[in-house]
């Protein structure tokens, strides 16, 4: 049993797909994200959530929980929340969840992370979760979904509605959404500091115009798109925060396009992928700030050695080795400046590569085969 769109009820504004008006409208739903919710000066965040400050302090976990593309916002979320943060957070894919709050579950903050609110898997978990006596929290796109009332409290990404099967501004939205949560948890915790909390959020009020900058090269990505479609498989590398964005972009693209796409940390390619490595595979690989880009380029070598091709998306102006000589790269995609988000908006290049090559290939883009937009049953 699936929850179905009616296809036509929205307008695609001149757009072939409601996926590729989504990704367009990814500078807007992430203004409509972002508005009214930080205070720039003070380094603190307001996203109308009720958590007291007292209860902010005893929380020893945070446990995230989501499905698909969810789930690889989540894991970006997890990742500031462990490393700039400094709040123990682990994320699990909604259907492998089974309570574990610790000896006192109170302490312990279940955050689920769905677009719809609707996710048997995600809702289930969730029941779990505080029937064990955990505080929930909702992040979803949906007023009125199961979630919002099933959960303590809940914080809206304000993306808007999303037609297309395949999630594309609702992962941007999600990702700065739980961002500015994380500021907002780090600053009424001291973990935070005041220069921090600035650089973050200053990161989050680049991110309509950074996306811009990706989306105005669309050509270009087409193009690459065009002449790599017949690939046998692609593979998607990134570290630290490129790593979500690397599974998301693969993800993308299996849903889509049908191909057979995965997505590793860059540093795992030598233990096992790298088999699979030939000169018919490209490699899409995250080389931005955020992504550990010196890191990764020894990765890239190793797979360039196997005469794979690599498409890298790198730092605009940065000042790196990557930056300095981006030119041993078969293709490379500038990204904006946006600090550890740059991978975020790197995404925008891997959802136009989903797109033109399924497009390429006559893929029924709005409506992947047996795939569906919210998948209520477990
Ligand atoms: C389905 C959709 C995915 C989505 C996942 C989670 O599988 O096809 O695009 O990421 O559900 O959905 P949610 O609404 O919980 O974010």
């Amino acid at each position: 049993e699936t929850l179905e769109y009616e296809a036509d009820a929205a307008e695609k504004s001149g757009y072939d797909h409601y996926m590729l008006k989504e990704i367009h409208e990814q500078p807007r739903a992430l203004r409509q994200t972002i508005s009214g919710r930080i205070d720039a000066d003070d380094g603190t965040v307001d996203v109308d959530v009720d958590l007291p400050s007292e209860y902010v302090d005893s929380i020893e976990e945070i446990q995230i929980v989501a499905c698909g593309t969810s789930n690889y916002a989540g894991r970006y979320a997890a990742e500031l929340l462990e490393s700039v943060v400094d709040v123990r957070t682990t994320v699990e894919v909604a259907s492998e969840y089974e309570f574990d709050g610790g000896r006192d579950p109170w302490r312990t903050l279940v955050v689920a992370v769905t677009q719809s609110g609707e996710t048997a898997d995600t809702l289930s978990a969730i029941r779990r979760a505080k029937r064990a006596g955990a505080r929930t929290l909702a992040v979803t796109n949906t007023l009125g979904s199961t979630i919002v009332r099933e959960t303590d409290d809940s914080v809206f990404i304000r993306a808007g509605p999303e037609i297309g099967v395949a999630a594309t501004k609702t992962f941007a939205s999600q990702v700065a959404t739980l961002t500015l949560l994380a500021v907002r948890i780090g600053r009424a915790r001291g973990s935070l500091s005041y220069a921090r909390a600035r650089e973050l959020l200053e990161s989050v009020r680049r991110l309509p115009n950074a996306v811009q900058g990706v989306l105005d090269r669309e050509d270009r990505i087409r193009e690459v798109a065009r002449e790599y479609a017949d690939s046998d498989a692609f593979f998607f590398v990134g570290r630290r925060f490129g790593h979500p964005v690397a599974l998301e972009g693969a993800l993308k693209l299996k849903e889509i396009s049908y191909d057979h796409a995965e997505g590793f940390p860059a540093g795992e390619l030598k233990h096992g992928p790298l088999a699979l490595v030939t000169d018919e595979t490209p490699v899409l690989a995250l080389l931005t700030d955020g992504s550990r880009p010196d890191e990764t380029l020894n990765n890239v070598k190793e797979v360039q050695a196997r005469g794979a091709p690599v498409i890298g998306a790198t730092t605009a102006d940065g000042d790196g080795e990557v930056a300095a000589d981006p030119t041993h790269l078969d293709v490379d995609l500038p990204v904006p400046a946006a600090g550890v988000l740059e991978p975020l908006v790197a995404n925008v290049y891997w959802q136009l590569f989903a797109y033109h090559v399924a497009d390429e290939k006559g893929r029924p883009i709005d409506r992947p085969r047996n795939l569906a937009k919210s998948v209520t049953v477990e």
